[in-house]
């Protein structure tokens, strides 16, 4: 092919795929299987990597992202990020609406639209391209997640048909529910926690290092504020609809997503609607916010210091239901904790049935004065999980008796402990309580942990019910024998089981020592304390100091691996396991060659940097196929210039064409 042709064909691929994009992402109305998207895309990935030349950074290949943010940079907003100001009542709003009739001396034109409950974001567009997206931070400046953002389907990298030059669009990002839930059934089956709220997981997301999960995890984005000093319009409904034209994701209001109101009973009535179908929404919406839609007048009215005069937000309340409380459960988690649950009679909230919901400790029992058979409000906020947050006093039934938490363990009844400071209590029989034992099993077969193949949750309950298992040690002890016998063990799982359990021994140690389950040791402390120390020994005879003195492990983490190993079981099962065979030492690795994308390039590396120490910096450009040469001539390619490097080498670089990289622009070459 010419090459021409190549880059028209690239044209044409990219442009079929935005608008099947546009159609799926923002249209809701799919145009091609997903299986024909995918192999267009792979068509147009692979005329990418046969000529890189042509390769745009905002090519529809670019969605499944692959560029890590080492460091967000902080940006300075060009429009501060204000936030609007809340009522809760309509009195209030009727105050607004006179506050600006007065000023306006005429009827004023409202928009009505949704209070997204996400993470506020600021994408700017230059020449219809994706330039740069903030979020909110401070209000002032924020920091620049463009790597991750542009992953969202929703948000369109290329703009077409007329928008201006240089402009700025604000909306909200978050998880549409039902990725949430997927998400959170997903961790759970790998052993992690789940998240608690989709506001904070969104959050999270956007600020995660590398921008493959977060093309992974398909968050949604509205789009509901335009900025910029050549808009097309001087209201804020038009060029909302312009935007749309644009190709961004908008409010519509065919949807009823977005209305104009002319009076304050139109938007009561926005106001009732959504207050009651909320909930059909698969996003969290935690109000309505109201605009005055005409520019001059929002001019007029000006801004706050902290929010504009032209807005307001109208809160809803958290939604709340009375129903009686049959009886306090107590349930014992992976690590001992115990979470104190209410059972209730079925009622009906938020648009689900709500039978149990969480009573969190024994101070909040005592605090509310929570009894068994007592009437109770309970409430559906930010949490997925509904509290109970009051009791109804003049409902209680005279012989009702205060509540006496319980002291020891509903599974094994051990006296439970309580750690000073902390609102929980624990069932310290770690290594013979069934919950705990089973939830570490099953945290230790998980994925991110040791990953073994052929066996999931239930295999464990049943293994433990038949007694075969009593801790993670007696995994290596089955045998053929022990298996073909049980009820669904055919002879192909027991083959499938016992390979898993054999692998497993070759997962390096870092993810043994996550899945042992010490309280407080996640994926990333576990890897660090692995690099740290390097082995299980050390790890086992490193004193409090020693241990809080590696990067990220804190008092916490360090008293709780200092509790764990002072335990004579533990050690005994972490001897066990290494008699077994698994890996309880770092693999010492040679860095070796992971690319050539420095091939025949040399560097002189000078100055201090953020993420790397020199030599640190030296190892990647060798594993990457480069050379370092110890000073500056006319052959060297590269000077990486950190902070303090002299100034004497920055000229010699100059005279001599040497191109100057900075640490970033070194990260974004590597990846
Ligand atoms: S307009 C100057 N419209 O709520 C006002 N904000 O509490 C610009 N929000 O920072 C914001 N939905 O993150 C606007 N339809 C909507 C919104 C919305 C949610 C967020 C936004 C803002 C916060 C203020």
């Amino acid at each position: 092919m010419e090459k021409s042709e190549v880059l028209k064909k690239i044209e044409e691929l990219s442009e079929s795929l935005r608008q099947h994009n546009h159609n799926y992402y923002i249209d809701d109305n799919a145009t091609i299987s997903d299986y024909e998207f995918d192999m267009l895309l792979k068509e147009l990935q692979e005329l990418e990597d046969k000529f890189p030349e042509f390769a745009d950074e905002n090519s529809p290949t670019k969605r499944v992202g692959g560029s890590i943010t080492k460091k967000f940079e902080t940006v300075i907003h060009r429009y501060p990020m204000l936030s609007l100001s809340n009522s809760y009542n309509r009195e209030e709003l009727t105050e607004f609406d006179e506050r600006v009739q007065k000023l306006a001396g005429k009827k004023v034109e409202y928009t009505c639209e949704l209070k997204y409950d996400g993470v506020a974001i600021g994408i700017s567009y230059k020449k219809g391209r994706l330039y740069r997206a903030v979020t909110r931070g401070d209000g002032s400046k924020g920091d620049d997640v463009t790597a991750n953002v542009k992953t969202i389907r929703s948000i369109p990298l290329q703009l077409k048909g007329n928008f201006p030059d240089d402009f700025e669009i604000r909306g909200e990002i978050f998880y549409p529910l039902s990725v949430f839930s997927e998400l959170n059934e997903k961790r759970e089956k790998e052993g992690d926690d789940r998240l608690a709220n989709p506001r904070n997981a969104a959050s999270g997301t956007l600020k995660m290092h590398d921008s493959k999960v977060v093309a992974s995890r398909k968050l949604g984005c509205y789009l509901y504020y335009v900025l910029g000093e050549n808009l097309p319009y001087r209201s804020h409904s038009e060029n909302l609809a312009a935007a749309a034209t644009w190709g961004f994701k908008v409010p519509k209001m065919d949807k009823k997503l977005f209305s104009i109101s002319n009076s304050i009973d139109e938007i009561f009535e926005f106001i009732d609607y959504w207050n009651l179908e909320r909930h059909q929404l698969d996003f969290e919406i935690d109000g309505i916010v109201i605009k005055v839609n005409d520019y001059d007048l929002q001019e007029e009215l000006g801004f706050t210091a902290k929010s504009p005069r032209w807005a307001i937000a109208y809160k809803f309340k958290a939604e709340q239901a009375e129903t009686k409380l049959n009886q306090i459960t107590y349930q014992v988690g992976r690590t001992g904790a115990i979470t104190p649950v209410a059972n209730l009679e079925p009622v009906l909230l938020a648009g689900t049935t709500v039978k149990r919901a969480s009573l969190h400790n024994a101070d909040q029992i005592e605090k509310l004065d929570i009894r068994e058979g007592d009437i109770v409000q309970v409430e559906k906020g930010g949490e997925i999980i509904p509290k109970v947050v009051g009791v109804n006093l003049a409902m209680r039934s005279s012989d009702s008796t205060a509540t006496h938490y319980i002291e020891q363990c509903p599974e094994c009844e051990t006296d439970l402990i309580r750690i000073e400071g902390e609102a929980q209590h624990y069932c310290p029989n770690s290594s013979f309580c069934p919950p705990q034992i089973k939830g570490k099993m099953t945290h230790f077969i998980s994925r991110k942990a040791m990953d073994i193949d052929g066996l999931g949750e239930e295999t464990i309950e049943q293994l433990f019910e038949v007694g075969l298992v009593k801790n993670i040690v007696d995994l290596y002890d089955l045998t053929a024998e022990d298996l073909l016998p049980l009820e669904r063990m055919a002879q192909k799982s027991v083959m499938n089981l016992l390979e898993g359990v054999e692998n497993s021994k070759q997962i390096p140690f870092q993810r043994v020592l996550f899945g042992i389950g010490i309280r407080y040791v996640g994926e990333t402390v576990a890897k660090k304390l692995a690099k740290h120390f390097k082995s299980i020994d050390a790890i086992v005879n490193a004193s409090f100091e020693e241990m809080i003195n590696v990067d990220e492990i804190g008092d916490k983490i360090a008293e709780s691996l200092q509790q764990y190993f002072a335990n004579e079981d533990n050690r005994a099962l972490i001897y066990s396991l290494k008699e077994k065979g698994l890996q309880m030492e770092m693999e010492e690795v040679e860095s070796t060659q992971v690319s050539n994308v420095f091939e025949g390039k040399t560097f002189v590396v000078s100055g201090v940097f953020e993420n790397y120490s020199r030599d640190g910096l030296k190892k990647e450009i060798e594993a990457n196929g480069g050379k370092n040469v110890g000073s500056i001539s006319k052959k060297t390619n590269y000077l990486l210039a950190g902070d303090k490097m002299g100034p004497a080498k920055k000229e010699k670089a100059e005279s001599l064409g040497v191109t100057i990289l900075s640490e970033t622009e070194f990260t974004e070459m590597l990846h």
